[in-house]
């Protein structure tokens, strides 16, 4: 059966990317947040990047309006019910995401495909709470979504192949390509990010080099576009610390285990860019290198 309504839990910065893609493509979108101001902000930041994209030539004006047109905000979560494929993008907390999917089996339709962008959490965990654990999948994004071209499917034990499939054509359909990755902690890309980001921390704790050379060896050394330093300000220290504290719990290796420093940056309230302090210094405004960011 094709997609046509999709919705997303939350409308931060990955749920809204998720909307915007997703309305780029041309579904009929539903947003939900916990309060009128996030939702409103949410949306304002999403006007903002679809205007980015025609500034960018990505899209045109008739784009923009039909994009921002297809997107619907509400503070009720009931207005799911409806939708073809619901793409959890709530906060990183068990509990709450397995919440968040036992209502959700509740009020959708038979057929809605339940998703979650966990970047490091248990999918089965959120699945076991339902009674269509073959139609709950992983959907990781990266972020900023407009602009990264990965889309990870997590696929559980349970998760059935026509599931799979449809994940997999929505994916496509928003411009996305595709890998499918097991329901492991970090699935594949954080699995790899991880050891790396907090390797470049412990050697700058060390004292051995310095986050300048750390970042400019990666960039010019391995063509990456951000060294491992300035990547994790750009994912939020305290998004890493979750993921590998998360990562550490289940599996017990020390790879995944956080450096101290990090412990005391996010401890201090130094998060990265969105603090606009962590390894370096963001000044008034924690987006001013490049538009992508922004998003
Ligand atoms: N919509 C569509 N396209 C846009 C856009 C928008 N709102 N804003 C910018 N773009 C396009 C630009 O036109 C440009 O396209 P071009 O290459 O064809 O010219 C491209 O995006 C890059 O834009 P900018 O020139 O403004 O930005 P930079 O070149 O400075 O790149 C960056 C910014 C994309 C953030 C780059 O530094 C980068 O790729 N960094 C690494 C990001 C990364 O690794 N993300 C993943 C993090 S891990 C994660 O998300 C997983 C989680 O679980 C932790």
């Amino acid at each position: 059966m094709g997609m046509k309504k999709v919705g997303v839990i939350g409308c931060g910065l990955m749920g809204r990317g998720i909307c915007e893609v997703s309305a780029r493509a041309g579904y009929d979108v539903v947003v939900s947040e916990v309060n009128q101001q996030l939702l409103e902000q949410g949306l304002a930041a999403i006007n903002t990047s679809v205007t980015t994209a025609v500034r960018r030539e990505k899209a045109t004006e008739a784009d923009k309006t039909a994009t921002l047109a297809r997107i619907r905000g509400t503070l009720n979560t009931e207005d799911f019910e409806d939708c073809d494929l619901v793409v959890e993008a709530a906060t990183e907390n068990l509990e709450l995401k397995k919440n968040v999917f036992a209502h959700l089996d509740k009020i959708c339709l038979k057929h809605t495909i339940l998703a979650t962008n966990t970047s490091c959490l248990s999918v089965i965990d959120m699945a076991a709470v339902t009674q269509r654990q073959d139609k709950v999948l992983g959907m990781h994004f990266f972020n900023p979504v407009p602009v990264m071209r990965l889309l990870e499917l997590v696929k559980t034990i349970a998760t059935s192949d026509e599931t799979l499939d449809a994940a997999r054509a929505f994916g496509q359909s928003v411009g996305k390509t595709v890998v499918t990755a097991p329901d492991i902690p970090g699935f594949i890309v954080n699995r790899l990010l991880m050891p790396f980001l907090l390797e470049a921390v412990r050697l700058l704790e060390s004292g051995m080099a310095t986050k300048e050379d750390i970042d400019q060896a990666i960039v010019l050394g391995l063509n990456h576009p951000m060294g491992p330093l300035r990547l994790s300000d750009f994912v939020g220290l305290d998004t890493a610390y979750f993921i590998c504290n998360a990562m550490y719990e289940e599996l017990k290796d020390p790879r995944f285990a956080p450096p101290i420093l990090l412990r005391k940056m996010v401890a201090a309230g130094q998060f990265g860019r969105k603090s606009r302090k962590g390894f370096y210094d963001y000044g008034i405004s924690p987006h001013s290198s490049g538009d992508a960011s922004k998003n």
